[in-house]
């Protein structure tokens, strides 16, 4: 299992890189468009901070296959190496995940909310397949049952494609994709932060700290004792 961030906020993923080692970054339309910023400018800080290679998945804006294999040819040279096109599955998207696929492209199917569409896509080729787990949730939908689904229909036809498990609102939404056999998880920064924080921790923390600092001294650590 491993954590992509879903973000084009640069300094949210500077701040959550350093403390656990995610796999990359995923954007789409509405997350560059919120920064509110050049797009280049955006692409090139996210890139600066994830380093070279790591994977940045940027999304194809056009809505007919040819343009949108035009803008993965594009993006790719400014992207760099780790780039994943990001096509949404409709019939276009299909053709569009087909040619970039074959054309070496490592893409990213996305907007996925049925099983039979990330069974399209990854027969069209596709590297990874973005269910919206959340989105279905909202309108009374099952997404961790379209998850299950899609990694029991990957496995049973031995398709090479990976889950990109997406859209989350909450922690019990994340471990359950993991417990449904999802490969991978793209999540937003306060997902991320909110499945290492529990407030039994911080009580079991703040229990440790009286004790020692009744034993040996307010501030002081095993350091100062050896
Ligand atoms: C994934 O590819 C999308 O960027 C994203 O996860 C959608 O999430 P949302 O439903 O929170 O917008």
């Amino acid at each position: 299992m491993i954590y992509f961030l879903d973000t084009a906020d640069a300094a949210a993923i500077a701040r959550l890189a350093d403390l656990y080692p995610i796999a990359g970054v995923t954007t789409n339309p509405t997350l560059i468009a919120r920064e509110k910023r050049p797009f280049t400018d955006i692409i090139k800080d996210i890139r600066a901070v994830i380093g070279d290679g790591a994977m940045l998945h940027v999304q194809v804006t056009a809505r007919d296959a040819d343009t949108m294999v035009a803008e993965a040819r594009k993006l790719a040279d400014f992207v760099g190496t780790g780039f994943h096109p990001k096509v949404p599955v409709t019939a276009e998207g299909l053709k569009a995940i087909r040619r970039l696929s074959g054309l070496g492209f490592r893409v990213t199917a996305t907007a996925i909310v049925t099983a039979q569409q990330a069974l399209m896509a990854a027969v069209a080729g596709a590297t990874f397949t973005a269910p919206y787990v959340n989105r279905l949730d909202m309108i009374g939908g099952d997404g961790v049952k379209v998850v299950a689904d899609i990694a029991h229909l990957f496995r049973i036809h031995a398709l090479p494609t990976r889950l990109l498990t997406a859209s989350f609102k909450n922690v019990q939404q994340v471990h359950d994709v993991t417990m449904a056999g999802a490969h991978s998880a793209t999540l937003p920064p306060d997902i991320l932060e909110a499945l290492i924080r529990h407030p039994l921790t911080d009580s079991g923390i703040a229990g440790f700290a009286a004790d020692w600092a009744d034993a040996y001294g307010e501030g002081r650590t095993t350091l100062d004792l050896i």
